[in-house]
């Protein structure tokens, strides 16, 4: 099969993770007998570096183009203070929006040999496999008006019932081939916007009667997640609730560094899913270029990728059954108390893939 790509590495670590994601890319290609085409393109900082705008005409043409996109992370402090269509996560928000990935898929597991690595009480966390269903490209990060005028800042909170209704079937349906249980998260004790989102998602739950359904503040939801996590099957959350919950949900891995993510829009015409695969960390510029990044982020990013965009699941499970060996087997990077460089760990699973679809074979 060929894949065809676009890369973009970004900024701070984000470069030296999306290497390591493309080299086992590589490796499970080589030994499938998959080809992998890469193209790279600017975005973020790098773009702005650059002399382009943080998404560059060219970076969006050519996402649109490949069959999927990796994306490694945007962001660094110089650009803090910078107007918003300056800054380098507008690059970011604006591929999103491009190409309509509405559900970002989070999932977030604690691996047996990794319980003693989170700060949370190994009790707690063991048995955690939780699915956090962000929706993407709606609520505060999109909407309109917005803007800091006289000393008055305006930020618009808006979603539509469709917008509710596609990101509320994908939870149902994935939970329907999990546990068969959906949280989900709102505010709508305050927020209109959280009652509209009730009201859709109660209605879209008369679909699926097999599945349980909750309704969860959001400030009880953070609360929840870290008192018992094992409890939660998927997460259902609009945008920005869902990027802080998350965050929050990393710690029961034992470290942000360990997450992937994917970003999936409505299937096209030509049969085609958009499909933007980043991990959950930032670019973490303090750690940058010295080798102490984890790239198992991406890499699982790299693993979704297979699985979604190119329904290559054989390859995606041989990728996250090397990553369940490598936590078992040591070759960690510092975030997860290790020695290894992010080279060392891209290494390792190169050659663990080599054994495994050597068996397999
Ligand atoms: C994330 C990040 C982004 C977001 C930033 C970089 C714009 O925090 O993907 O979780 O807020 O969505
Ligand atoms: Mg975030």
């Amino acid at each position: 099969m060929d894949l065809n790509l676009l890369s973009l590495p970004g900024d701070g670590i984000g470069p030296e993770v999306t290497l390591e994601a493309e080299r086992v890319l590589s490796a499970v290609a080589a030994r499938f007998g998959h080809c992998v085409k890469i193209e790279r393109g600017l975005i973020g900082a790098a773009a702005l570096e650059a002399g382009y705008d943080p998404l560059p005409p060219a970076t969006c043409a050519a996402a649109k183009a490949a069959d999927a996109v990796l994306l490694g992370a945007v962001g660094l402090p110089g650009y803090d203070l910078h107007p918003p269509a300056r800054r380098p996560e507008k690059g970011l928000l604006e591929l999103r929006s491009a190409l309509g990935v509405f559900a970002n898929l989070r999932p977030v597991k604690a691996y047996a040999s990794l319980v003693q690595a989170s700060p949370l009480k190994e009790e707690r966390v063991a048995g955690t496999d939780l699915l956090i269903l962000r929706e993407l490209t709606g609520g505060l990060y999109f909407g309109e008006p917005r803007g800091i005028t006289q000393g008055r800042a305006v930020n618009t909170m808006v979603y539509t019932e469709p917008e509710i209704e596609r990101a509320a079937r994908l939870a149902f349906t994935l939970a329907m081939g999990r546990r068969r249980r959906v949280t989900s998260v709102d505010k709508a004790n305050v927020l209109e916007n959280s009652q509209l989102w009730r009201q859709v998602v109660d209605r879209v739950a008369k679909d699926y009667p097999e599945v349980t359904l909750n309704h969860l503040l959001v400030d009880n939801a953070a609360m929840q997640l870290v008192l018992e996590p094992a409890a939660f099957d998927v997460l259902l959350t609009e945008n920005l609730f869902g990027d802080i919950l998350s965050d929050e949900a990393a710690v029961i891995a034992g470290s942000i560094g360990l997450l992937g993510s994917a970003s999936l829009g409505e299937r096209r015409k030509d049969g085609r899913l958009p499909g933007l695969y980043e991990p959950i960390h930032g670019s973490a510029p303090a750690i940058a270029g010295k080798g102490l990044a984890n790239p198992l982020g991406a890499i699982a990013s790299m693993a979704m990728m297979l699985d979604w965009s190119f329904g290559l699941t054989e390859e995606a499970a041989c990728v996250e059954e090397s990553i369940g060996w490598l936590l078992d087997h040591g070759s960690l990077t510092p975030d997860l108390g290790g020695k290894a460089t992010t080279r060392e760990v891209g290494e390792a699973l190169c050659a663990r893939i080599g054994v495994l679809a050597g068996t397999a074979r």
